[in-house]
């Protein structure tokens, strides 16, 4: 099979989907199969039309890769391709839409509004602490934590080039554990639970070797533990997902907390990094890198 492996773009996540994509192609060439790997730019139907791979493995993050558009050219111009299908793309990326889905499934999720930046800027949205963050971002580009010492909303919001759009998610800050699951295959892998080694679970935190610390399996209670698995599974289907998907949590169980368990959104295009979550938990569960991409490659549909 000719795969082209599609990467890069020109989202906020560019380096990130070149790290995933250049991970993923070095893995299916491993695996036996021809592979093209493509920098995403506007000609990308004119590359496609002259490669003309059997199957596209979308290794992109963020807009115009993960939010339904590539997708939609995909299927117009039917070529096969991994992860998850127009709608579902779409619908995920969207946070505030994906999280009435959610809701609507039973899912819980953070309190919160979508707010323009300068609203946002202007006073507080919502009270402290609570998070902004664009409302179709990833990988914690453009996200702010305004927490009880912050007598104003951050300022930066109403800088000329800021670059993470218009619209922005105000959601209540839940304090405690981040944890993760994935659905591969239709089951709910295992699940992690994140230690950042800073603050918080952001860029830095996510991408250098190190920034953080993965327990796997998380040291919660087995009953929380299995609802992350059950709650990983209904956000996936209820948003039709397809292939593989990672849906990330907050869980406040500090002492004296609310206990609250939320969705904080379902990742239809999950890091492909080497200190990515997919492939530990996918490696926890016996299936290694090469096994996974493959399974992705003859999963692919229109
Ligand atoms: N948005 C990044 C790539 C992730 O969810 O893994
Ligand atoms: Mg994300």
């Amino acid at each position: 099979k000719h795969v082209a492996v599609l990467m890069g773009g020109w989202s906020s996540e560019r380096q990130v989907s070149l790290w995933s994509g250049a991970a993923c192609a070095k893995a299916l060439e491993g695996e036996g199969y021809r592979v093209t790997p493509i920098d995403v730019g506007r000609d990308l139907a004119e590359v496609l039309a002259k490669v003309k791979p059997d199957v596209c493995f979308n290794a992109l993050h963020g807009r115009f890769g993960e939010d339904g558009t590539v997708q939609g050219l995909l299927e117009i111009m039917g070529i096969p391709y991994t992860h998850s299908g127009v709608l579902a793309s779409s619908l995920a990326m969207h946070k505030e839409r994906a999280k009435t889905v959610m809701a609507a499934a039973g899912v819980s999720v953070p309190r919160g509004k979508v707010v323009t930046r300068l609203e946002a800027a202007a006073s507080h949205v919502l009270t402290p602490p609570y998070v902004l963050k664009p409302v179709d971002g990833g990988s914690s580009v453009g996200v702010l934590i305004v927490n009880e010492d912050h007598a104003h909303p951050p300022q930066e919001l109403t800088r000329g080039d800021w670059e993470h759009g218009e619209l922005l998610l105000a959601e209540n800050f839940v304090a405690g554990k981040e944890l993760t699951c994935a659905v591969l295959n239709g089951e709910a892998l295992e699940v992690i639970e994140i230690v950042p080694g800073d603050a918080w679970y952001d860029f830095d935190a996510k991408y250098a070797k190190g920034g953080s610390q993965h327990v796997l399996p998380a040291k919660i209670s087995p009953f929380v533990y299995q609802e992350v698995r059950k709650l990983a599974l209904a956000a996936h289907h209820a948003l039709g997902c397809r292939g593989v998907s990672r849906a990330d949590f907050r869980f406040d169980d500090r002492e004296g907390g609310t206990g609250e368990l939320v969705c904080l959104e379902v990742n239809t295009q999950p890091g492909m990094t080497e200190t990515s979550l997919v492939p530990e938990l996918a490696a926890y569960a016996g299936i290694g890198f090469g096994e996974l991409v493959r399974w992705l490659v003859e999963d692919a549909s229109l």
